[in-house]
């Protein structure tokens, strides 16, 4: 077995990483668990961005990020829109989508006959594993065969449309997906109305899918142009700050080199808020830029809209989320963000995720076409080179008050605080 240089015998690795572990051998317990040849645990700051208002209701949004900057800008968007009404918000559907992909040698029209025929016997074979959804108001809304011959000889799928109310469903999808797989295969084999040469498939695989552009929702803000307020001490009318605002986001949708980071802007926030509720940002994120996608450009998740003195932003995207399941209960932190969410459901958790993305979007596009980036992003970037020099709260003020007008660096900041030392 290779060695990893650092350690020539894993008990030195070990005691390296115990460091890191967790003093409650409980917490520490269940965080080995969620992943294999666990080591140790890796950290990020969990903050709370307040003053957002959704709907007429207040919330602290709980957030995992490691990048400066994200969690004050949000909760500046936030305070930004609570005066001027808030955000509303609206989910447009829930369904979520899964596909037995196969291959059949007969002609399409015999599949489809087939299916017809084995529709039911698909439905009554996983009645056991979606009893339980139905209790909970959701299962199995759709099921059809899609012919894919077009674009692969001999392709086809079963697509399931589903409900998966509070839980993000992947494992309730993909079990009634490999049961049906089943089936299919039976059915055909058994089929006597197919000729005795058709009645040869192969499943290839039965996997859920993680683009849900119809399981999606809504958050906008709006306001009259004359409310938005002026930026740059005063350097920037309301009037220009919209015309500039609603450029960006036309930039955005229009050039996929600018929409990618417009959208990893919004992704800032939606993954924060993702990784602190315990969801699944990888499929959130596949799911996002697939929809970006949708046109067959990569386009902006935000749009804006300037008229008759109204300004409108708002963001559409699909979230499959879940508030039960997963990690969601498993991992206390998520557990806590829920509980400071007040429980949400999933389709408010949808809509409080959306809002942060939204918000995100708005930080870092008014901070790009009023005073740019870089101003914040400097003080935030000399906290953290004060921080790893070990400065003091006394040093640290009085240096955050001498770097307001020079250019932070970390040979500068060091070279400040020799000289403070030695004064
Ligand atoms: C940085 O993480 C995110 C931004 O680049 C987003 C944007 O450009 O819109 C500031």
């Amino acid at each position: 077995m290779a060695q990893n240089v650092l350690y020539t015998n894993p008990i030195d690795l070990a005691k390296d990483f115990a460091q890191f572990w967790h003093d409650n051998v409980e917490h520490q317990k269940v965080f080995e668990g969620f992943s294999e040849n666990t080591i140790s645990n890796f950290h990020l700051p969990f903050g709370l961005a307040p003053n957002f208002v959704i709907n007429g209701k207040g919330y602290a949004i709980p957030m995992v990020i490691e990048e400066s900057s994200v969690v004050a800008a949000c909760s500046h968007a936030a305070k930004f829109w609570a005066e001027r009404g808030g955000f509303k918000t609206s989910i447009i559907n829930t369904t979520k989508v899964g596909h037995v992909h196969f291959l059949f040698e007969g002609e399409p029209h015999e599949m489809e006959a087939a299916f017809r025929r084995m529709r039911p016997a698909l439905l009554e074979a996983v009645k056991d594993l979606t009893a339980n959804m139905e209790n909970r108001g959701g299962g199995i809304k759709d099921l059809f065969l899609k012919d894919k011959t077009k674009d692969i000889p001999n392709y086809y799928q079963l697509e399931g449309q589903f409900d998966t109310v509070d839980s993000m469903g992947a494992n309730f999808i993909n079990s009634i997906l490999e049961a049906w797989s089943e089936v299919l295969m039976h059915s055909i084999q058994e089929d006597s109305s197919l000729n005795e040469s058709s009645r040869d498939a192969e499943v290839i695989m039965s996997i859920l899918s993680n683009y849900t552009p119809d399981c999606r929702v809504r958050a906008e803000v709006s306001c009259s142009v004359d409310d938005l307020g002026h930026f740059k001490q005063g350097e920037i009318s309301p009037e220009q700050f919209a015309k500039r605002f609603a450029y960006a986001v036309a930039m955005a949708e229009c050039d996929p080199y600018r929409a990618t980071t417009h959208n990893k802007g919004i992704m800032n926030g939606i993954d924060a808020v993702i990784l602190a509720t315990g969801n699944d940002f990888r499929a959130v994120e596949a799911g996002a830029h697939a929809y970006a996608a949708r046109n067959g450009q990569y386009s902006s998740l935000t749009h804006c809209s300037v008229e008759d003195g109204q300004f409108r932003f708002f963001i559409e995207l699909p979230l499959a989320i879940g508030t039960v399941g997963g990690l969601t209960k498993l991992h206390p932190l998520a557990k806590k963000s829920l509980e400071i969410l007040g429980q949400p459901s999933a389709e408010e958790l949808m809509q409080i995720v959306a809002t942060v993305g939204l918000a995100q979007n708005f930080g870092a596009v008014k901070a790009l076409t009023t005073s740019g980036i870089q101003a914040g992003h400097m003080k935030m970037h000399l906290t953290n080179i004060l921080n790893s020099l070990k400065a003091t709260t006394q040093q640290t003020e009085a240096a955050v008050e001498y770097f307001q007008d020079k250019v932070v660096s970390h040979s500068a900041v060091r070279a400040y605080l020799l000289e403070q030392g030695n004064g």
